[in-house]
């Protein structure tokens, strides 16, 4: 059966936009292609940022590893294992400071790996990760696709960089934007949000 990895980088629990759209993208493409839904909600079981021990150990061969380098690797060999099982992605944020949640970030520096994510040819880096769909959905107090706020969007330019860096290049971006400007704007853009997390599915 096909899977769908939904990652949940918002730090605002139940309040949050972004896990809510993200949650229905998921069950709209359940729904669609009978996909199981596998679910990483990263404020409830946070990821520990990459440290000393992580930065190390990438660069030794596993037996050479101390118990501590052993441990921060197994961590990334999660995320990196749970992210080759799925078929599809769904990574979900609020922006943050014109960014991702520091809990994506994490996720992201643990995901990233060169000899299993990505590999350095002589021809530049490879993506490792093929085959596989990417949903990106961002909620927002303010407005980022267009307008004098658009070169300050580090969130969706990054997200895709990251991507299409580790082998995913069909990626859908869904956003919710401009939250903060009132309770009718915010409705409208979940609204469209969730018409847009539907015609998604449908397209799968
Ligand atoms: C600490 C913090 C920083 C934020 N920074 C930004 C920002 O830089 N730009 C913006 O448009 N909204 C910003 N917001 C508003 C959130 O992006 C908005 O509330 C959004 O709904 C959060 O996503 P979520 O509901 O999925 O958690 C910030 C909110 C918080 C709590």
């Amino acid at each position: 059966m096909s899977s769908i990895l939904l990652v949940r980088g918002s730090t605002r629990g139940d309040d949050s936009i972004s896990s809510k759209i993200a949650v229905e993208l998921a069950e709209n493409l359940k729904a669609a292609t009978g996909a199981a839904i596998v679910e990483r909600d990263l404020a409830q079981n946070p990821l520990p940022h990459i440290g000393a021990d992580f930065s190390s150990a990438i660069r030794l061969p596993a037996e050479q590893r101390s118990a501590e380098q052993s441990e921060a690797i197994a961590i990334s060999d999660a995320v990196v294992d749970e992210l080759l099982a799925a078929d599809t992605l769904i990574l979900s944020s609020g922006f943050v400071n014109f960014g991702i949640s520091s809990i994506l970030k994490s996720w992201i520096d643990h995901a990233a790996r060169a000899g299993r994510t990505f590999r350095y040819t002589e021809n530049g880096p490879e993506g490792l990760v093929k085959g596989k769909k990417a949903y990106i959905v961002l909620a927002s107090g303010g407005v980022y696709s267009s307008g004098p706020a658009a070169s300050l969007d580090f969130a969706e330019p990054y997200l895709r960089s990251v991507l299409h860096f580790i082998g995913i290049t069909d990626v859908e971006t869904i956003r919710i934007e401009g939250v903060a400007f009132g309770p009718d704007a915010a409705e409208n853009a979940v609204n469209g949000a969730l018409a847009r997390a539907r015609d998604l599915a449908r397209a799968a």
